[in-house]
């Protein structure tokens, strides 16, 4: 992996000779683990051309708009499997056999319930805290129920971990939502899918048990994959940090939730459907078009622009054949929100300012709009993103423990005040 060399020329000092490490496909990295004996650090704030890690799990390539799981690309995951079979991909590195789904399907099943006085961890949040509050919180407790799988050094207790959290995140967010309407949270059914399941919990009340509509569970797995993994972003990078320090794995998610709710990262897809009702017309988008062009101007272009994609984000393409999809089958016809989104990436995308930068409409840009043709409340998109990214989050958390890691811990470039001596109060001006 490491038979090419970098070679690092600063002036005054014996040129640093540094590894360039090779991967499967994408950039080399050249390993600066050795650069610390020279007295110097790398600096990149924001690591924007940092490799935190090595990983298996999800490859990305940013300029040809690639995203591939296992080597699967997105695509193909979103139209031939489902999301239990992603999650088991994730989780193990290879699709699962017919034999292999049915027990994994089984086992996540009998997972699905929370402990009964998780429910009152509820009851301390008002009514109308924001979902993603109050998911933050649930999931950090779950770490309070279960003592018999906190031995992160366990393989045992990492398995047992992962497919709880993939199992629970359901429920608990279903019953994020049930609180907040007031209703009777839900319990789980065993006779139903994933996605049926959660639907169920989330829209039934005992005094119904209304159908899952078919359509809507298909557009609820299709969004569940597309939120499934991708790469070491953000939210992800915290769980891994989080880990590192061997906290336990339902504390090391509710780190990635906390960081997932950032309007920069998880919380766009919410942000997106508020700033179209803030546009609300079509006559409106120049003006919002220069405000997001306006550097005095702190707004964005919700659901424009990733860090790492400088083309389409494959995500988002799938995400809008699904929002026909959806739409076109519930009847929803000319659905104004996404009109004026259509019009807003036509509008933008011949806009230079745009172009330039390689801003298209990413992940975010559209989930919203299939995500209410469901029946999602706004304020509960960015906590379907959390349920969805869970299996990423503890993918790469399983991958960290399963060999060696330190803690991870960056230095910096200090610009502060250089030593001095303390003034006594009374001789301080
Ligand atoms: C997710 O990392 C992941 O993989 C994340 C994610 C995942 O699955 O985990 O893909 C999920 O978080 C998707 C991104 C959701 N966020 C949004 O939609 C919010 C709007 N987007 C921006 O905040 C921004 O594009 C980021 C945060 C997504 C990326 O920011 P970067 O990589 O730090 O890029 P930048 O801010 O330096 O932008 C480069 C230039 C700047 O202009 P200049 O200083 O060069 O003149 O582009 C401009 C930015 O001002 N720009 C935008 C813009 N995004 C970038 N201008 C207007 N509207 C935007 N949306």
């Amino acid at each position: 992996m490491a038979d090419k060399k970098a070679q690092l020329i600063i002036e005054g000092n014996a040129p640093v000779e540094l590894p360039i490490l090779t991967g499967t496909v994408g950039p080399d990295v050249i390993d600066v683990r050795g650069l610390g004996a020279s007295g110097h650090f790398t600096f990149d704030p924001g690591f924007m051309a940092t490799a935190s890690c090595e990983s298996k799990i999800t490859y990305i390539d940013g300029d040809k708009g690639i995203l591939l799981h296992r080597g699967y690309p997105i695509e193909q995951l979103a139209e031939q499997s489902d999301y239990l079979e992603t999650c088991y991909l994730l989780l193990n590195g290879e699709l699962p056999n017919a034999e292999q789904k049915a027990q994994f399907v089984s086992t996540v099943k009998n997972h699905t319930m929370v402990h009964e006085q998780l429910k009152t961890f509820f009851n301390g949040f008002r009514r109308d805290a924001h979902p993603m509050a109050v998911m933050c919180g649930v999931v950090g407790a779950l770490s309070a129920f279960y003592h018999d799988s906190l031995d992160i050094n366990n393989p045992q207790h990492r398995e047992i971990s992962a497919v709880r959290l993939v199992a629970k995140m359901p429920t608990l967010a279903a019953m994020v939502y049930k609180y907040s309407m007031g209703q009777p949270m839900m319990y789980p059914r065993n006779d139903l899918t994933y996605a049926e399941n959660f639907l169920h919990m989330m829209f039934n009340t005992p005094c119904e048990i209304k159908p899952i509509s078919p359509t809507l569970a298909k557009a609820m797995d299709r969004i569940f994959i597309l939120h499934a993994d991708h790469e070491q972003n953000a939210s992800t990078s915290t769980v891994r940090l989080a880990g590192s320090s061997g906290a336990n794995p339902f504390a090391c998610i509710a780190a990635g939730i906390a960081a997932l709710w950032g309007p920069a990262h998880g919380g766009a897809n919410e942000a997106v459907l508020t700033m179209l009702d803030e546009i609300g017309d079509v006559s409106n988008i120049d003006t919002f078009i220069a405000k997001a062009k306006d550097k005095n101007d702190p707004f964005k272009l919700m659901g424009f622009g990733h860090r790492v994609y400088k083309n389409r984000d494959p995500r988002a393409t799938v995400m809008k054949q699904t929002c026909d999809e959806v739409l076109g089958e519930l009847g929803i016809k000319n659905d104004p929100q996404l009109e004026l989104a259509m019009r807003l990436e036509e509008i933008a995308l011949t806009d230079p300012y745009f172009i330039e930068r390689s801003l298209y409409p990413n992940v975010d840009f559209y989930s919203g709009i299939i995500l209410k043709a469901i029946g999602i409340p706004t304020s509960m998109f960015t906590v379907i993103f959390a349920l969805a990214r869970t299996v990423g989050w503890i993918s790469h958390w399983k991958e960290m423990l399963s060999g060696p890691y330190k803690i991870g811990r960056p230095r910096q470039l200090y610009t502060g005040e250089p030593q001095r001596d303390i003034v006594e109060l009374k001789d301080r001006k």
